[in-house]
């Protein structure tokens, strides 16, 4: 990509200024909507930073693409050229509920391969950042590789919510089986977040049925760098314009995870 490291500084900036029209947004009164369902939320606040980034990016790179899940980028059916997916809140709930635990996310790939990963969780200042072959970084200090021996026996495992209710992949035996093979399990309510404290090392992995581009973008960047895979449950690789299962973790663990979810009860 021409000027990767151009963009980069460049994005960084916009993401570091979309935290603060959030943290303003916040304090005013704002509208909540709901989408699919009463616990699917969206605010006013989620789309008018989307626009931000829209605006910025259409004026700066009119030739790039913007895939938004608030849908102010365009339709993209390809990901051909650069494409910017975005998630401007990831974690709404928490950011409705708990004022904090949110994440701006933000992927960069040009022709399908991901060049930049920002993840930044806004109420801590904290940025996570993935440059493709040039590592990950926290506030700017690079993280170790994440250790490849962990096993599941001994690992901290993100899973979300659907598995709290047996699905059509897993019944309620088998949630209770990795449950109770693994040493724990935390829900975070951000997916963008996950995969940052995987790249932190903080938890080991995360799984989950069902995630969008725009949960997935940049977190996918960071934790390569790290040496992690992520990849739909089956080991096929992520479609970055559509809905994915997701597995996230060094190669070891994601190795276990697939084959427990492939073994019958
Ligand atoms: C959601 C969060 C949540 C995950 C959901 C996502 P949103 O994103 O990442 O943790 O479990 O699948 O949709 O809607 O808050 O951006
Ligand atoms: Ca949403
Ligand atoms: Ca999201
Ligand atoms: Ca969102």
């Amino acid at each position: 990509m021409r000027n990767r490291d151009h963009i980069l500084n460049e994005a960084k900036q916009w993401v570091i200024e979309a935290g603060e029209l959030i943290k303003t947004e916040m304090q005013k009164p704002y509208k909540i909507d709901t989408k699919r369902d009463r616990k699917d939320l969206v605010t006013e606040i989620d789309q008018k930073t989307e626009q931000f980034f829209v605006d910025h990016i259409s004026k700066k790179y009119p030739d790039h693409k913007i895939l938004g899940e608030e849908g102010m980028g365009e339709e993209v059916h390809s990901l051909d050229g650069t494409v910017w997916i975005i998630d401007p809140i990831d974690g709404t709930m928490n950011f409705v509920h708990q004022q904090r635990f949110f994440a701006i996310s933000v992927g960069i790939y040009h022709d399908g391969v991901g060049e930049i990963g920002l993840i930044y969780d806004v109420m801590n200042n904290t940025m996570y950042e993935g440059v493709k072959g040039e590592g990950a970084y926290k506030n700017a200090k690079r993280l170790d590789p994440i250790d490849p021996n962990k096993t599941l026996t001994d690992a901290l495992v993100g899973l979300n919510n659907f598995w709290a209710i047996p699905n059509r992949r897993l019944n309620e035996k088998k949630i209770h089986e990795l449950v109770r093979k693994v040493k724990g399990t935390r829900s975070y309510g951000s997916a963008a977040l996950e995969f940052a404290y995987i790249a932190e090392g903080i938890i080991d992995a995360y799984i989950t049925m069902r995630l969008q581009p725009w949960d997935i973008a940049a977190g996918k960047i960071i934790v390569d760098e790290v040496g992690g895979v992520t990849t739909r449950v089956d080991g096929s690789s992520l479609d970055l314009l559509t809905g994915n299962t997701v597995i996230c973790s060094n190669k070891a663990i994601h190795e276990s995870l697939m084959t427990f979810i492939q073994e019958k009860e």
